[in-house]
């Protein structure tokens, strides 16, 4: 019977069949030890001359790494087993071979490691992270889905930006309209919304970021929550449920692959209601009273990101930013017009933002007049205008950044990872 590594638990004492590669072999005299993955996780296959017979063993005594094979065993728990479970083989079939596997267990480095991009997701860390991140966008699925949020589409192809104008990626849309690669879907969530309510878009987003940073891709995937009739405080209770959703179905349904990665789980634990909430302005005299800079007017960088949460042992929602560092949709505060109804939620440990959005511009000539501040073409937005023209009505969501995410739970030093095809400034092969 074919078994599935992922679930050998249940095979115990029988005689199975796996299907898959071989990550590794090592021998010692009359033993082979062979580590097979197939997909769904790695077990040893321990293959002794006696069991299989002089040809087999003989065969497997030059199997190189990652030659496709099929073994077949008897299971057996073994507690020192990093899975709890070994395969004592009684046969071997080899599908193909492999020759001279550009990966090898010694050190590469990162540039070598991404031009074989393609290769390297087969090994445990990299595997690990991808479990991970089907965890999270799985979770993050079912968190609206059980709530009654509505599944809508936004597109890819845009006429306007939605994030500023010096992040777009220009695309020829047959032969005299360039169309922009969608930086958020927002704009449209917020027309779904005033027709279903309670919404979410779910897809990749583009952002032509020039800077080299950790945090930054070019193309990343993005969950967006719009409501009708929400408050700040309504996005703000909706981000922080979401984030301790997510982490938590981690920690339930991915500790094999957190322990894979050494991640330590006990500083994800601490996610936990209620997260702490501050204003820009209390944000700043934290900074401040750490030694930073802090001048009031300015978006925070990565240091001061960095500098905030570690203050905290679960992120930190910051609201109420400068209104002239937002985006043109941001909601003043009617108390204070200078700052906006915004919010962040930074990450613990130094990952940074993670979620961004808030309240949005419900008023009709506000936002006329934002949007020539901004220097953004009107009739592009004539569409978004209606909203405000046609039972207006107080909304707001978010957009949290799916890498970002994964990034975090992992405890991955760099995005690239948590993405099976990473594009940067640098970086579009594989
Ligand atoms: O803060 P951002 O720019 O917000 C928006 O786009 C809003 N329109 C979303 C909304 O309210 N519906 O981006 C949201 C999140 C960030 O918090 C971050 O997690 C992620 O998207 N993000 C990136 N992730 C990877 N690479 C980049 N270049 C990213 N830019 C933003
Ligand atoms: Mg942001």
């Amino acid at each position: 019977m074919t078994a599935h590594i992922e679930e050998i638990a249940r095979h115990e004492g029988q005689q199975v069949t796996v299907k898959g590669w071989l990550h590794n072999r090592r021998s010692s005299g009359k033993i082979h030890f062979l580590t097979v993955r197939d997909g769904s996780g790695f077990i040893q296959g321990v293959m002794s001359k006696q069991a299989v017979g002089d040809d087999v063993f003989k065969q497997a005594d030059h199997l190189s790494q990652e030659s496709a094979i099929i073994v077949t065993g008897n299971v057996r728990a073994d507690a020192r087993a990093p899975g709890g479970f070994e395969i004592d083989v009684t046969g071997l079939e080899v599908v193909s071979e492999s020759k001279d596997y550009p990966i090898t267990p010694k050190e590469h480095g990162v540039d070598y490691l991404m031009d074989r991009r393609h290769l390297w997701i087969r090994a445990p860390r990299q595997h690990a992270v991808l479990r991970v991140r089907h965890e999270v966008i799985n979770a993050v699925r079912d968190f609206f889905n059980s709530r009654g949020f509505i599944l809508a589409d936004t597109p890819i192809f845009t006429p306007a930006a939605c994030e500023g104008t010096t992040t777009l990626f220009p695309v020829q849309y047959f032969e005299d309209t360039t169309a922009y690669l969608t930086q958020s879907g927002q704009l449209y969530n917020e027309a779904n919304a005033m027709a279903l309510g309670r919404v979410y878009a779910f897809g990749p987003t583009f952002r032509a970021e020039k800077s080299k940073t950790r945090r930054h891709l070019t193309e990343f995937w993005m969950v967006e929550p719009e409501m009708a009739y929400a408050s700040l405080d309504d996005v703000m209770d909706l981000a922080e449920q979401l984030v301790v959703y997510v982490v938590g179905r981690a920690l339930d349904k991915r500790r094999n692959e957190l322990k894979i990665l050494e991640r330590d789980t006990s500083r994800l634990e601490t996610v936990q209601s209620p997260f702490p909430r501050i204003s820009y302005d209390e944000a700043g005299v934290i900074l401040n009273k750490k030694g930073i800079p802090f001048k009031w007017g300015g978006d925070f960088g990565a240091p001061d990101e960095t500098a905030l949460s570690e203050e905290f042992d679960r992120p930190v929602a910051v609201h109420r930013y400068p209104s002239a560092v937002k985006a043109f949709y941001m909601k003043p505060d009617p108390e204070r017009p200078e700052v906006a109804l915004g919010v962040d939620i930074l990450a613990p440990e130094g990952y940074g933002e993670i979620i961004g959005g808030g309240e949005r511009l419900a008023d009709l000539d506000l936002l006329v007049q934002r949007i020539k501040e901004h220097d953004l073409p009107q009739e592009a937005f004539e569409w978004y205008l209606d909203l405000r023209r046609y039972g207006s009505v107080p909304h707001g969501g978010f957009g949290m950044g799916i890498e970002r995410v994964v990034s975090w739970i992992c405890g991955l030093e760099h995005l690239r990872e948590a993405i099976p095809y990473p594009r940067m400034l640098y970086r579009m092969y594989p």
